[in-house]
C-alpha cells in the first residue's frame, strides 16, 4: 500500500532540463511508497525569491535548489543546518512548523557517500579541486573533517582564495599555484567546474600517478570532457558524478521524510540509460 502525501516538492535552477532530479525522486518514491509529487521548475535569474516564496505558499513542503541559485537559497533560509551555514549554500529546502524554512547542504554529504561506495577516498588523503563554485562550497567541510589536505586550482584565482578563506579553520586547504607546487602525487582529483568546459590539460600530470581516483561531478550518459580526458591519460579509476547526484537526492528525502530510501540500484538504473 502507497502511502499518498499531500505535499508538493520541486528542484529550482537555471537551466534545469538536463536534471535526473525529478527521476531519481520518482524512484525513492516508488521504492518507499511515499508518493510525492517532484517536478524541476526554470526560474528566470532575477526571480528566484518572489518564485520561491509562492512556491512555499502553496501545498508544498520540501524543494532541491540547483545552479546558479544555492548563495540566495541560503539567505533565504530562515534557519540553517551547521553543515549549510558553514558552507554558506543551501541545495535542500525544508517547511518547518508551517511557516519558518529550514536551509540545509546534501552535496558534501552526497559526494562523499559515493567516494566511499567506490572506494576512492581514505583519510588524510591529497586531493586536488578543478573550480571554485557553488558545489566546492558544499563539498569541503566533509573532506576536510577527514583530514584531507585540499588544493583549489581554480580560472579566477580570487574565487579559489575566498573560498579557502571561508574554510581555512576546518583543515588544511590551499589555492593550488603550479609555479610554487612542490612535486607531488594526487590521490584524488575532482572536477567542479561547469558542465562542458573544455581543457587541453585538465591538471598537471606531473601530479597525477597510476593510483591516482578521478572524480567528475558532472554527469551526463556521453562522456564528459573531464572524463575524455582521464582515459586519454591512461587513468584506471575515473567515476562521473551520478552517485553524487543519487546519494544528495537521498539527504534531502531523508531531510523530508525522516526515510534514507536504497541507493545502489538507483545509480544502476541511471548509469546504463
Ligand atoms: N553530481 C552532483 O550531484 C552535482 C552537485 C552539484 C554540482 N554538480 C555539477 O558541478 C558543476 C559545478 O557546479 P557549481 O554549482 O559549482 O557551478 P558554479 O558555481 O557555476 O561554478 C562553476 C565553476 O566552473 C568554473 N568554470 C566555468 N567555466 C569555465 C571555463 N570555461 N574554464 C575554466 N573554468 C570554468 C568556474 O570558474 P570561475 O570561478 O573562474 O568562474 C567555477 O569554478 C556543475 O556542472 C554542476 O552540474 C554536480
Amino acid at each position: 500500500m502507497c502511502k499518498l502525501e499531500k505535499f508538493n516538492y520541486a528542484l529550482f535552477g537555471n537551466p534545469i532540463d538536463h536534471s535526473e532530479s525529478p527521476k531519481i525522486h520518482n524512484f525513492f518514491s516508488v521504492q518507499t511508497g511515499i508518493l510525492h509529487t517532484y517536478k524541476a521548475i526554470n526560474i528566470p535569474l532575477d526571480q528566484f525569491s518572489s518564485v520561491v516564496s509562492d512556491f512555499f505558499k502553496k501545498n508544498v513542503k520540501g524543494a532541491n535548489v540547483t545552479a546558479p541559485f544555492k548563495k540566495e537559497a541560503y539567505f533565504f533560509s530562515n534557519k540553517l543546518t551547521e553543515r549549510a551555514k558553514i558552507a554558506q549554500s543551501v541545495n535542500t529546502l525544508k517547511k518547518i512548523n508551517n511557516k519558518c524554512i529550514l536551509g540545509d547542504n546534501t552535496d558534501g554529504v552526497g559526494l562523499l557517500s559515493d567516494l566511499v561506495r567506490l572506494k576512492f577516498i581514505k583519510k588524510n588523503f591529497s586531493i586536488l579541486i578543478l573550480g571554485a563554485g557553488g558545489a566546492v562550497k558544499g563539498v569541503l567541510l566533509p573532506l576536510l573533517s577527514l583530514g584531507c589536505s585540499i588544493y583549489i586550482l581554480n580560472r579566477t584565482v580570487l574565487n579559489a582564495n575566498n573560498l579557502v578563506k571561508q574554510f581555512y579553520k576546518y583543515g588544511k586547504i590551499y589555492v593550488f599555484e603550479e609555479k610554487v607546487f612542490k612535486k607531488q602525487n594526487f590521490d584524488l582529483v575532482i572536477n567542479a567546474m561547469s558542465r562542458n568546459t573544455k581543457k587541453k590539460n585538465f591538471a598537471p600530470l606531473s601530479l597525477i600517478s597510476s593510483k591516482t581516483f578521478f572524480y567528475d561531478m558532472n554527469y551526463s550518459t556521453e562522456n564528459t570532457p573531464f572524463i575524455d580526458w582521464c582515459s586519454k591519460i591512461g587513468a584506471d579509476s575515473i567515476s562521473n558524478g551520478i552517485g553524487m547526484l543519487v546519494f544528495q537526492a537521498a539527504y534531502s528525502f531523508l531531510e523530508w521524510h525522516d526515510v534514507f530510501p536504497e541507493t545502489n540500484y538507483v545509480i544502476d538504473a541511471l548509469s546504463i540509460n
